[in-house]
This record gives structure tokens, C-alpha cells and sequence, in this order.
């Protein structure tokens, strides 16, 4: 396709959000709004160019979506729909169509929107019959069925008020015709706005084919005005992810008790409890078990790894037959082989654990790199941090690290080597042998607790 435009609507006041916050900045499954739509239309034509149109929050907008490589333009005043895509026509490449759509309206797929682009001398609207259309601009049909204009709800006789086809507000137009239409539009009209919908009658006027399409799905087209709204479709957004997921084969225990924010890649068998959170990019392998209430972002985990309840994982990477949790913490950094064992109360950060090593309790691992068949004794503590600045602590292969020892990084621990429970471990502990830091134990023969002084008061 040459030069696709797309231009985004977002300069809206979302006064009913009551939020300080620019609209299209508020989040849906994790990410803003505007950056949903910015995102499937980075799947759309390469080389296309794609103009926002922004208005309230200042340089919010543009600073938060700046990595889209979209321009932006300021709206101000905002005198509508029409005046809106006037700001854009300086940004606008010729020669092609130039898709409108709405940074309001998140969930709009990619798919409806190439079947939009597939008549390049038309005008295509994207319309939804609705049982009750009441503030939407209605869509007006001749005798023959042709769309002949859309009337605005407020500008509509009682008449069109019945019509149930609904403009959504999302259109594709050669961007010669756009630029000749958009400059004659007049805010004639109740709301004393430029209305973009407008076009559509000159189009009639001067031949040109108008069609309208569908959406696949309703919720693809609908806008966010307000909290209610958007809790509304944030539910239909998890719904329809969970739906997908189950259909892939995923065991969920409650497919309403789910919430994807970001992209959930599932193997065979995968089985998930309720109230998990996964965020960003999450990979689950082959007969993976993630227990109730988890929180993963960004993490590879791999097969029959199984997570135990509460279990909070950010930026890991997990092989496979591990044993994770519950009440475990895995922060950005952590790398772990396969068959680890990581137990309740055990926090890991930037460390790698190899293969079949285990801490089972109530320990701190950060900075460190551990070897094989290593047991952390619970209450193990690495000191990774002097106050200004951090250090490593290194395992090796084959180390017994007894319980409620602190190691005082940077420190080594050498293969095979034992530690005694209780230890404070400051230097390098040599390989095979045992070390221990501990005060020797000793017993006060024949010593007596104190006993309560009897004094006669009452
Ligand atoms: C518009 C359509 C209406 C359609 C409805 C679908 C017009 C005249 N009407 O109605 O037919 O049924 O959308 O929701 O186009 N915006 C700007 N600048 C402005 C005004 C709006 O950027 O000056 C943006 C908004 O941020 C929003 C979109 O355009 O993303 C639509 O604005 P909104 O006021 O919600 O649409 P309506 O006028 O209600
Ligand atoms: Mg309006």
C-alpha cells in the first residue's frame, strides 16, 4: 500500500474521567490507551506515517508516546472532529489513503482495519448496528440503501434518532479527497463544531463510492469516556483473553479470575489458579503450573515448572522441572537452570542458580552467582551491598551453606565447601573444607535464674 496515513484523535477533554491525567493516558490492560491504538497501527503498512492529534495535559501525550515515532500536534482550541484532522493536513503524505482513528477507542483490531484499506478510491466508514444508538452520529441510507450522510445524534430528526447503524468514528479516505473535503467543511450546526462526519455527504455529491464495514467484534469500537467505561471493557478485554487462552488448551480455574496485561504465551497443558497478574511478555512451557494470586512480568518459565501461590516474579528466567515458591520473589536479573528450588520467603536478584540447587527458606540471594546441587540453609543472607556500592558473591558448584549464615560479598565460596550454621563469612572460604565463624559454645555449670523478689505488698 503507498503512503498510508494514519492520523489518531486524541485531543478530547475526558472531563468525565475526573482525573487530572489526559484520557488517552489512562491504562487498559496495563498499557495507556492511545498507546494500544499506536501499537496496532504499527502493525499496519510499512513506511506509513502516523499523526496524533493532542490536546489537553500539555506535552504529556507526546512526551509519554514519543517512541512511536508518530508527530503530534497540538488542538487548541478543540472546535471538533473535523478541526481536529484540519491540524493534521501540513503532516500528511499524498498519493494514498489516511486511515482516522480515535485514540479513545483501544481495543479497534488489525484486521478490520485492512479490511478498511482495501478500496483505495472510497470512502470507508466503520459503522455497528446498535439496540440503542442514542449519542452516536446515525447513519442515513437512501432508498437504494447507500449511505447518503451521517446526521449527528443532536442534529438528527426524531426520524434518524431511530436508525440503529452507528458511526464509530473510525474511517479510511484518499488523502487527496480528505485534504478537498476537510477544507470546506463549517460549524453550522447544533454543536457549533467542525464534524469530520460531514465529508461523507460531499463524498455523495461528488460520486465517489462510499461503503460501510464492520467491525468483527463490538468491543473493538468502543470508547472510553469514562472509569466506568473503562472497567467495563477492561473486563471484556480479560474475558476475551481468557477466551483465547482456554481455546489454546490453557487450564484456567476461573476464566473471569485472570488478568493478562501485556502478552501470555502458553505451551501444552499449561494450568493457571485464580487471581494471577501476568504483565508484559510471559512465556509459560509445557505443563507449567502457576499458583493463585501470582504476579509474573517479562519472564521465561520453562516446562512443568511449578509455581506455588503468591509467588511475585519480575524480569527472570526460570527453566524447566523448578520449583518455585509459594511466597517466593525472583527480581529483574534472576536466572535459574533447570530444577531449582526456590521456597517460601526467598528473594533473588541479579543471580544466576544452577542446575538442581536449592534455597528453600527465608533467604536473600542477590548479586551471586550459584552453582549445582548447591543447598542454601535457611536464613542465608549475601550482604551484597556495603552502603555505597554493590558486590558479588560466588557459590561454587556442590557448597552446603548452612542455616542463618551472612555472607559478606565480595566473598567466594569454594566447590564442595561447607559452612557452618550461624556463620558471618567475610573471607574467601576455601573448596571441600568447613568453615564456621561462630562464637565457641559454652555452659556456666550450676547458674540459676533469677527469681521475683518477694517484697509483702499487695
Ligand atoms: C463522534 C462522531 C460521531 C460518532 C462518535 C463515535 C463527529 C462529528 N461525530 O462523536 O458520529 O458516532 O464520534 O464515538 O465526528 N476529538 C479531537 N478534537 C476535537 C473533538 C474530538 O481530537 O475537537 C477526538 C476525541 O478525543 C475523540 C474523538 O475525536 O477521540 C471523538 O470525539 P468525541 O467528542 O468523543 O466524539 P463525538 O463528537 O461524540
Ligand atoms: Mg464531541
Amino acid at each position: 500500500m503507498s503512503s498510508l496515513n494514519i492520523v489518531i484523535l486524541a485531543a478530547g477533554k475526558g472531563k468525565r474521567m475526573h482525573s487530572d491525567k489526559p484520557k488517552v493516558l489512562h491504562a487498559l490492560a496495563g498499557r495507556p490507551l492511545l498507546q494500544h491504538v499506536l501499537e496496532t497501527a504499527t502493525q499496519l503498512a510499512p513506511g506509513k506515517n502516523t499523526c496524533v492529534v493532542y490536546g489537553h495535559g500539555g506535552e504529556a501525550v507526546p512526551q509519554a508516546m514519543a517512541r512511536y515515532g508518530a508527530s503530534f500536534v497540538l488542538q487548541e482550541p478543540q472546535l471538533g472532529t473535523g478541526h481536529a484532522v484540519q491540524q493534521t493536513l501540513p503532516h500528511l503524505h499524498d498519493g494514498g489513503m489516511t486511515l482516522v482513528l480515535y485514540g479513545d477507542v483501544p481495543l479497534i483490531q488489525r484486521a478490520t482495519l485492512e479490511k478498511m484499506l482495501t478500496q483505495p478510491q472510497a470512502l470507508t466508514l466503520l459503522t455497528l448496528n446498535l439496540d440503542n444508538p442514542s449519542g452516536y452520529g446515525r447513519i442515513v441510507r437512501d432508498a437504494a440503501n447507500n449511505v447518503s450522510c451521517i446526521v449527528e445524534e443532536k442534529d438528527a430528526t426524531a426520524g434518524q434518532r431511530t436508525i440503529q447503524e452507528v458511526n464509530t468514528g473510525i474511517l479510511a479516505v484518499p488523502t487527496h479527497l480528505l485534504r478537498s473535503w476537510v477544507g470546506k467543511l463549517t460549524d453550522n450546526n447544533a454543536q457549533g463544531e467542525y464534524y469530520l462526519t460531514d465529508i461523507v455527504a460531499m463524498a455523495v455529491a461528488q460520486g465517489v463510492a462510499v461503503q460501510a464495514v464492520q467491525p468483527a467484534q463490538a468491543w473493538e469500537v468502543m470508547g472510553i469516556n469514562s472509569k466506568v467505561q473503562l472497567a467495563e471493557l477492561e473486563r471484556i478485554w480479560q474475558q476475551e483473553q481468557a477466551q483465547q487462552l482456554l481455546m489454546q488448551g490453557v487450564t484456567l480455574a476461573d476464566p473471569a479470575r485472570l488478568d493478562v496485561r501485556g502478552k501470555l504465551v502458553c505451551g501444552r497443558d499449561v494450568e493457571i489458579d485464580v487471581g494471577c497478574i501476568f504483565e508484559g511478555e510471559v512465556t509459560l512451557g509445557d505443563n507449567v503450573r502457576v499458583g493463585a494470586y501470582s504476579v509474573i512480568r517479562d519472564a521465561r518459565i520453562g516446562a512443568a515448572t511449578h509455581i506455588e501461590p503468591y509467588t511475585h516474579i519480575n524480569q527472570a528466567d526460570i527453566g524447566e522441572h523448578c520449583h518455585i515458591g509459594p511466597y517466593a520473589r525472583l527480581r529483574p536479573g534472576s536466572k535459574l537452570h533447570n530444577e531449582v528450588h526456590i521456597g517460601n520467603f526467598v528473594e533473588v536478584k541479579n543471580s544466576e542458580i544452577a542446575h538442581g540447587s536449592k534455597a528453600n527458606h527465608l533467604s536473600y540471594i542477590g548479586d551471586s552467582s550459584v552453582g549445582s546441587r548447591v543447598n542454601i540453609g535457611a536464613g542465608t543472607i549475601t550482604c551484597n551491598y556495603d552502603g555505597a556500592n554493590k558486590h558479588r558473591t560466588v557459590i561454587e558448584d556442590d557448597v552446603f551453606i548452612g542455616s542463618n549464615t551472612q555472607l559478606v560479598a565480595p566473598v567466594k565460596v569454594g566447590r564442595g565447601a561447607t559452612i557452618g550454621a550461624g556463620s558471618t563469612i567475610t573471607k574467601d572460604a576455601p573448596e571441600k573444607e568447613l568453615t564456621l565463624s561462630r562464637a565457641k559454645q559454652m555452659t556456666v555449670p550450676g547458674w540459676q535464674r533469677p527469681v521475683k523478689k518477694v517484697t509483702g505488698e499487695k
